[in-house]
């Protein structure tokens, strides 16, 4: 269903179900602007064309699929320097990489189990800045209900994820009244994920019991692995709720794009009503299933991209870098962005026993008011991961909602545990604050 040949058609042949949500009218071509003050005026009117023979009269018009374009992540993905593999893959991880990525930017159909209720149609159409696997603006809704302390993710209500499109205008999702936490999430980027799935749980818990400065404390988050069942370190999302690229993947199949697979059997409904969901869901279920005699369905394909992906490369240092790299370490940033970490044993040479420069501890640390107030077992309303800082550069918004447009405002918005470290931040003189700066955008 995925070969490279399909791929080309499906990119241009969105199914017309779809169309009822994805298409957004051309707006009207307007007059000519007016023309400029000061401008010589431009070439005069040509003279009206003579009459030609009467045109035939109008045919009316059956609506008709009209190809769309690509997703414009697809576009941004393909212009980007990064989505790259590790440069010292064998030939068959090379192979592994190439099916991967294919699957990445595979549009998925109706036919093929997107939906009914869904976000996007591909992983790149929000995964694509620096190129495909990259951060994106895109922000997905949680929701819950906070009642006397107690977080109920209202999952008979069709949450905690907010699906915002549908194969068909009637099973759109709302916000339901019930919900009185509501948080938006944006798009983290991929690069060098495989390094962090290759850090042994031991080394991050190792490091949640060293005491540290400031009263910063930091805690693993246990989180059961659907794809293996065990307990695992979580490290992927930004409540670190999952611990490998194939149990992600397995989520993000399910709950960004509507398609069941072994680890996720059972659909979205609609706001939770199931009797829509029987109406709505026409292919059996799980849809991304394994193939006769296959090791792999499309999820674990997606997965091998994420993990061969390499991460992005540091900038070579430069005098106010270096300054702004001794200023992260002075104020205290480096207890929570631990610089680097190292993986354990892989089976793929490029990721076994390798430096991981992520700057990220991997913790859930409670960030105070800066927390998203979403209960996200075993994260509490307050719990975040420390994002990881690699890659930063790339980015254009910042923190988990977006809310921060630069990295200054990023940093004056933490809280919490890392309110000592904040305030020492901001009391730094200007040019440190700046070298610190240029030092991230190095990252
Ligand atoms: C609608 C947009 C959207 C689509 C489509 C999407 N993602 Fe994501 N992705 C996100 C957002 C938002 C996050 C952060 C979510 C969170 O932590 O709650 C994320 C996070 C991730 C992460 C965690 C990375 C990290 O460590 O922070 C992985 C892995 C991932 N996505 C893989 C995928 C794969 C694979 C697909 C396709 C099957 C996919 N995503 C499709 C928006 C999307
Ligand atoms: C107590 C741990 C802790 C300390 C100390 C800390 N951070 Fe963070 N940092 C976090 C967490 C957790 C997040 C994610 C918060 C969120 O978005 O909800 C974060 C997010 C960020 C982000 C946004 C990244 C993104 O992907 O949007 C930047 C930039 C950042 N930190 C820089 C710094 C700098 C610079 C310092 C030192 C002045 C610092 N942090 C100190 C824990 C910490």
């Amino acid at each position: 269903m995925k070969t490279a040949a399909s791929l080309l058609t499906l990119a241009l042949v969105v199914p017309s179900a779809l169309l009822a949500v994805a298409a957004a009218p051309l707006a009207p071509a307007g007059p000519p602007p007016p023309p400029m003050g000061g401008l010589p005026p431009g070439p005069a009117p040509l003279p009206p064309l003579p009459l030609g023979p009467k045109p035939p009269a109008p045919v009316p018009v059956v609506s008709k699929p009209v190809p769309q374009p690509p997703p414009p992540g697809l576009a941004v993905a393909k212009g980007g320097k990064f989505g790259l593999p590790f440069s010292t893959l064998t030939d068959s991880q090379k192979a592994d990489f190439a099916a991967g990525k294919a699957e990445f930017l595979n549009i998925e159909t109706v036919e093929g189990g997107l939906g009914p209720i869904f976000n996007d149609v591909s992983c790149v159409a929000c995964h694509f800045e620096g190129g495909a696997g990259g951060a994106s603006r895109t922000l997905v809704t949680r929701f819950g209900r906070l009642t006397n302390g107690v977080f109920d993710p209202l999952v008979e209500l069709g949450g905690p994820l907010l699906q915002r499109r549908a194969i068909a205008p009637a099973y759109l999702e709302v916000v339901p009244r019930e919900a009185n936490v509501v948080a938006r999430r944006i798009t983290t980027p991929l690069f060098g994920a495989g390094l962090v799935e290759a850090i042994a749980d031991s080394t991050i818990s190792a490091y949640a019991s060293v005491a540290k400065a400031d009263g910063i404390k930091g805690r693993v988050a246990l989180v059961i692995d659907p794809v293996s069942n065990a307990s695992r370190v979580g490290r992927f999302g930004w409540k670190a709720q999952h611990a490998s690229l194939d149990g992600f993947a397995a989520d993000a199949y399910l709950n960004e794009m509507g398609i069941t697979s072994r680890y996720f059997p059972n659909e979205n409904a609609p706001n939770g009503n199931k009797a829509l969901l029987a109406k709505a869901d026409g292919v059996l279920d799980p849809e991304d299933a394994l193939a006769a005699g296959a090791q792999k369905s499309d999820l674990n394909l997606a997965a091998d991209y994420m993990r061969l992906l390499a991460p992005v490369p540091k900038l070579a240092p430069t005098v106010s870098s270096t300054k702004g790299e001794a200023v992260f370490a002075q104020v205290g940033c480096a207890v929570c962005h631990v610089p680097s970490m190292k993986t354990g044993s892989s089976p793929v040479a490029a990721l076994a026993n390798q430096p991981v420069n992520l700057y990220s501890d991997l913790l859930l640390h409670d960030m105070g008011r800066l927390g998203d107030g979403i209960v996200q077992s075993p994260a509490t309303a307050n719990e975040m991961r420390t994002a990881p800082l690699w890659g930063l550069r790339l980015r254009s918004l910042y923190l988990h909602d977006g809310r921060a447009s630069t990295l200054d405002l990023a940093i004056l918005a933490h809280d919490g545990e890392a309110k000592a470290v904040r305030d020492r931040y901001a009391k730094l003189p200007l040019a440190s604050r700046q070298a610190l700066v240029v030092f991230l955008n190095s990252l």
